[in-house]
């Protein structure tokens, strides 16, 4: 596989976006891939950014990027969002800047294994990463939004949040928490001038899945990050979830019955990672 491309930026958004949810937007994991692409799209758009990734280097080169690129001011904070404490940063760091617009994203299994033959802190790291960490920024952030009476948060999740799979259990179990939670925070929110989507990512082209030592598949086209990332932004205050894989692809997993659905899923994860699958 060739390296990624730097994250395109298709069409600007519409202006209305930066005033509803401007002038700046925090996104979480958003260093590279999807959350880079996030950024970009919102630079374009005129906002002003606050990127959080684990690694300094890589954060301050996408912020440098974006700064010449788009002549707007991004802040980088370094932090891992499965660390202890992180409850206290994150009201720390929605109660240091006002965010109109807030973006979970980190949340990828890096590598794919049975279950058993993990550790069980990977596991447990998964949870941290896309249930208890994003359910904390949701309530700080969701809190000032409700007292502006505006803003906007999306968490990112993905198909393998729709079912049950093997070799990605606690990855799928953690991503379906996202698309949940997302719904009942989208009722909730909606009155009060505050838009939640959980977006949900198929097959995405990212550094992240190259790491993560992803194969490719026949039939299986990586969608392009930048993609996501603009269909997301104009999705958002239209629905409480989107799907990048389009509505159609979501009914055919549930219209088919669940034990099914699992055995596919679990096929499918194995054949992305190149993993014998069990009999
Ligand atoms: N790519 C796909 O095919 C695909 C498919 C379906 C769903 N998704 C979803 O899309 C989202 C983005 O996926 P991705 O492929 O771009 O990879 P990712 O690893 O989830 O996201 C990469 C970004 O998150 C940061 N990050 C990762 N773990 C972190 C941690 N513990 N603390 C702080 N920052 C962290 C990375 O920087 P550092 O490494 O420097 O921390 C980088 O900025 C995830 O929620 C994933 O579940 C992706």
């Amino acid at each position: 596989m060739e390296p990624p491309a730097w994250p395109t930026v298709p069409t600007s958004l519409p202006t209305a976006f930066l005033s509803r949810y401007g002038p700046r937007a925090l996104i979480l994991g958003g260093s590279e891939g999807i959350g880079l692409a996030f950024a970009n799209q919102l630079a374009a758009a005129g906002f002003h950014l606050t990127l959080a990734a684990r690694s300094a280097a890589t954060l301050e080169q996408a912020a440098e990027a974006i700064r010449s690129d788009y002549q707007v001011d991004v802040q980088a904070i370094s932090l891992d969002l499965t660390s202890a404490g992180i409850e206290v940063r994150a009201r720390e760091i929605i109660a240091g800047g006002e965010y109109g617009l807030v973006v979970y994203n980190a949340g990828a299994t890096h590598g794919v294994g049975l279950f058993l033959d993990q550790p069980a802190d990977r596991a447990l790291n998964l949870v941290r990463l896309n249930c208890t960490t994003p359910t904390a920024f949701a309530h700080h952030a969701l809190a000032a939004m409700r007292a502006r009476r505006r803003g906007g948060l999306i968490l990112v999740s993905s198909m393998s949040g729709l079912v049950g799979s093997g070799y990605v259990a606690a990855y799928a179990a953690a991503k379906s928490f996202e698309i949940v939670l997302a719904e009942g925070l989208h009722w909730e929110l909606a009155r009060d001038g505050v838009d939640v989507m959980c977006a949900v990512a198929t097959l995405t082209d990212t550094p992240a899945m190259r790491r993560s030592g992803m194969v490719e598949v026949e039939g299986l086209t990586p969608m392009e990050a930048g993609d996501f990332a603009d269909g997301a932004l104009r999705a958002l205050g239209t629905a409480p979830v989107w799907y990048a894989a389009g509505d159609a692809a979501v009914s055919a997993v549930r219209s088919t019955p669940r034990p099914a659905a699992t055995a596919q899923a679990s096929l499918t994860s194995a054949q992305l990672w190149g993993i014998t699958p069990l009999a």
